[in-house]
């Protein structure tokens, strides 16, 4: 806890980043966007057990909020984050302004095709070039050693880690697993917006993705079959409606019928307005 440091400007953290390269050490970066819990905390855990020194970033990114409202409700808690960060052992967080990060005549987007445009992409058009754009603006910044992202968000891993290799952007992604609270629901910062009753309803989501797990573990391989299972256990909650449900490539996010190898069911599930999202890899092998 004795080397932590709170940095606004590209300039700044620029600097520490040189000095911490001459003295020969591995960086390594957690992008978030705040209000944060122990699953962004675990990812800080998994960056310092791979580097000498790890930079978070808070920046509440418009460019990946399709509405308005949706920004305006996201939590902001900004002192407690800053606490929480300096006990998990992190060195530096960067909290730019908007400015910052997009200074006037900003006009360059990024946009990785295909695997964008199912599951969350076709729900929220333009919200993956939002968060491609801002994290190749913060991997230039803090030009990190590895950046750690939350298999939560399994397609935005997927979009970031297509990214890197497309422009060859030297960064190693490394994945943290999703970090659940005690009756499955996945943390997210949005689970503050449920009421109680949404709350205690939205256990259905993990319940519904484990008994896809259990029907695979039984033999089952087809992706009809499974997502109509899934769709009937979250059914069971009045309070759910589901926006999407799919099985899909983890890489490609192109849908699959079979189940002939490691699949990606994802979904996205409405408890009034506070939209969530969990997902589980399914092995078909019985290993
Ligand atoms: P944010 O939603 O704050 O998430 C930051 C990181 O924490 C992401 O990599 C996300 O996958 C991970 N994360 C969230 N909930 C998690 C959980 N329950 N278990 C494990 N990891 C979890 O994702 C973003 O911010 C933004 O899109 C960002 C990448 C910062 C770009 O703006």
């Amino acid at each position: 806890m004795t080397d932590f440091t709170v940095l606004r400007t590209a300039e700044q953290v620029g600097k520490l980043v040189v000095k911490w390269r001459k003295a020969g050490m591995r960086i390594g970066f957690v992008p978030t966007m705040g209000a944060l819990h122990k699953g962004h905390l675990s990812l800080v855990s998994l960056a310092l057990g791979e580097t000498d020194r790890v930079i978070v970033s808070i920046f509440v990114n418009p460019a990946q909020f399709d509405r308005g409202d949706d920004l305006e409700s996201y939590p902001g808690t900004c002192d407690e984050d800053l606490m929480k960060l300096d006990d998990a052992g992190a060195h530096c967080v960067f909290l730019p302004s908007a400015d910052e990060i997009y200074p006037e005549g900003f006009s360059t987007s990024v946009h990785v095709s295909g695997l964008t445009d199912t599951l969350c992409g076709k729900y929220r058009p333009g919200h993956f070039d939002g968060v491609a754009t801002v994290c190749a603006v913060l991997f230039d910044i803090v030009r990190p050693d590895i950046a750690v992202f939350g298999r939560k968000d399994a397609q935005q891993l997927a979009v970031v880690r297509r990214m890197v290799d497309d422009l060859r952007l030297g960064v190693e992604v490394l994945v943290g697993e999703i970090v659940r609270e005690p009756d499955g629901l996945a943390m997210s910062s949005r689970n503050s917006n449920l009421n109680p009753e949404e709350r205690v309803q939205s256990a259905v989501i993990h319940g519904g993705l484990s008994k896809a797990s259990e029907l695979v573990a039984e033999g089952v391989r087809d992706a009809d079959r499974i997502c109509d299972a899934v769709r009937e256990f979250i059914g069971m909650a009045p309070l759910a409606s589901i926006q999407y449900l799919g099985l899909v490539d983890p890489e490609t996010m192109m849908h699959v019928e079979k189940l002939n190898a490691p699949g990606l069911l994802a979904v996205a599930v409405y408890f009034g307005n506070t939209r969530l999202i969990d997902n589980v890899i399914l092995k078909p092998d019985r290993s």
